[in-house]
């Protein structure tokens, strides 16, 4: 699956509930975790690949991989916690994101069997922010507005930068 970059509209759009989980899923769930795993990210969500629905894949170290579709986060602790995060979507830009530390969730996995999961910690952190994909927010859209466009001028600074090497190259 091809990733999503920062600049894409889809990325800023809401992600539709899957209709009818069908066996297509299980490939579905397979190719995103595989994607994640390939860009060594912690998640992946539907929208940025390009599928604008509700679904994402979650695996942090010494955890299984989890699907999760149309979910709902049904409790958030009032406890909450500052990480430093990432996205596959914004490769390079980590940034300190201010999340609850503690959450319940319940979703359908691949197989269209329903579950209830509470989570703690960086799992908690990396569900959080791929249900903001689904929402079409990314993690940027939680900081500060100055600090956000700092970082974003970087970024994108960056990626020309990287555009304009690129083409270099092919002009031989
Ligand atoms: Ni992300």
């Amino acid at each position: 699956m091809e990733i999503l970059l920062l600049g894409n509209e889809l990325l800023h759009q809401k992600a539709l509930p899957v209709k009818q989980i069908t066996p297509e899923y299980q490939q579905i769930a397979a190719d995103l975790v595989q994607t994640l795993h390939d860009g060594r990210g912690l998640g992946l969500a539907g929208p940025q690949v390009g599928r604008m629905e509700r679904i994402f894949a979650v695996h942090i170290e010494n955890d299984v991989p989890r699907v999760f579709i149309n979910p709902s986060i049904i409790e958030t602790s009032p406890e909450t916690v500052r990480y430093e995060e990432g996205c596959l979507s914004i490769p390079g830009l980590y940034a300190d994101v201010i999340r609850p530390q503690t959450i319940k969730i319940q979703a359908w996995n691949e197989c269209g069997k329903p579950f209830t999961l509470e989570v703690t910690g960086l799992l908690a952190r990396v569900i959080l922010h791929e249900y903001d994909h689904l929402e079409g927010m990314l993690f940027i859209d939680r900081i500060p507005e100055q600090r956000r466009e700092k970082i974003v001028a970087k970024y994108e600074r960056i990626a020309m930068q990287k555009e304009r090497r690129q083409k270099a190259r092919y002009r031989v």
